[in-house]
């Protein structure tokens, strides 16, 4: 058996470990490791990306959802939680001032609501396209019929954001109601790459149950679906959830997560994302530097910002507000990277 410094050189070399060896790459973890492995992130992600953090304007369009997931602020049978849903006008409001900030890229997020028909999403992108020529426009919406994930795709729609959440099946039966499957996520994820859609999957860090074993899996699916994006961030409870009291995830296990996805993955657009951050001031940084490249700051109407409440404390200001572009930008450089005004393309 190898230690955990031959199997981050196997990584880097071969891009692929067994099930055996990832849990063993995790297990045997210590902080010596951790930095010997995002030193090779970070060398990896500079020989392709260079020292650019790519930034997305994240509009969340609508917290009314019709599933119920057990970890989600926004499930269907809390009724506590603020329903709001945007109009076509709105969101095109927010991207004319993403534009006018410096974001190339929109991601419209929201719960799974049946208010947004194929029919408006399509004469929406078609607007957005037409005011932004030059903008990329990613969906995150759920789950969605192949006809459906078409027709947004020929209306303009570039990328998809759908987290598998966990790759193992009984896993994915202690997370979500029976109603919801973990091959009908599959189905789409493997959907959306067959149209042509740069697609981006990626599960929780620390939900409910989860073993080092469902990790060793969520990576061997990641790598066999090669998207272009994974997102990854730790499990934050929501009081008004069935994990409501569960313990949150481990930031520091996140973080190394993300080294070992950009030396598996080594051209994926990796996010930094906002539970990270949300759970430690530094994790921003500590993602970027881990390999990450990419930040996706709220561009949603202040008014509902709150409103879209996934996980407690979710934070929707300062370097999270896309308003405070200047401020992200100064962290950003103070690590020795760059924020860029571009769509931030896979390469
Ligand atoms: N903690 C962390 N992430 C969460 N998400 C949903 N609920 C939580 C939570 N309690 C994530 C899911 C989903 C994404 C939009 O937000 O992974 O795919």
């Amino acid at each position: 058996m190898q230690d955990v410094y031959g199997l981050i050189d196997k990584l880097q070399e071969t891009h692929a470990l067994s099930k055996e060896e990832w849990v063993q790459v995790l297990e045997s973890r210590n902080a010596a490791a951790a930095s010997y492995l995002f030193e090779k992130a970070r060398k990896i992600r500079e020989t392709i990306y260079g020292k650019d953090v790519y930034i997305r304007g994240l509009i969340e369009i609508s917290s009314y959802c019709k599933n119920n997931c057990y970890y989600c602020g926004i499930r269907r049978d809390n009724r506590n939680a603020e329903r709001y849903r945007l109009m076509p006008e709105d969101i095109l409001d927010c991207t004319d001032e993403g534009w006018r900030l410096g974001f190339r890229t929109f991601v419209l997020q929201g719960g799974e609501d049946g208010y947004y028909t194929d029919d408006l999403l399509c004469d929406l992108l078609g607007k957005i396209k037409s005011r932004h020529p030059r903008c990329a426009v990613t969906l995150s919406l759920g789950e969605r019929g192949e006809a459906s994930f078409r027709r947004l795709f020929e209306a303009g729609a570039d990328r998809y954001l759908l987290r598998h959440e966990t790759a193992n099946s009984e896993h994915y039966a202690e997370l979500h109601p029976s109603e919801q499957q973990l091959e009908t996520r599959k189905a789409c994820l493997a959907a959306l790459k067959r149209i042509g859609y740069q697609v981006g999957s990626g599960f929780m860090v620390g939900s409910p149950g989860q073993t080092t074993s469902h990790l060793a899996e969520d990576l061997l699916y990641l790598k066999q679906l090669d998207p272009q994006m994974v997102g990854i961030g730790p499990f934050i409870p929501h009081h008004e959830t069935p994990f409501g009291t569960y313990p949150a995830g481990s930031v520091e296990l996140t973080v190394y997560l993300l080294g070992l996805i950009r030396l598996m993955l080594p051209h994926v657009l990796l996010p930094a994302t906002t539970a990270l951050s949300t759970l430690d001031p530094q994790g921003r940084e500590k993602g970027i530097l881990a390999g990450a490249n990419v930040v996706m700051p709220n561009l949603s109407p202040a008014a509902v910002r709150e409103k879209y409440s996934l996980y407690d404390n979710k934070l929707c200001t300062g370097e999270e507000a896309a308003e405070s572009l200047q401020a992200l930008r100064e962290r950003v450089e103070r690590i020795g990277y760059t924020v860029v005004v571009d769509r931030g393309d896979y390469r």
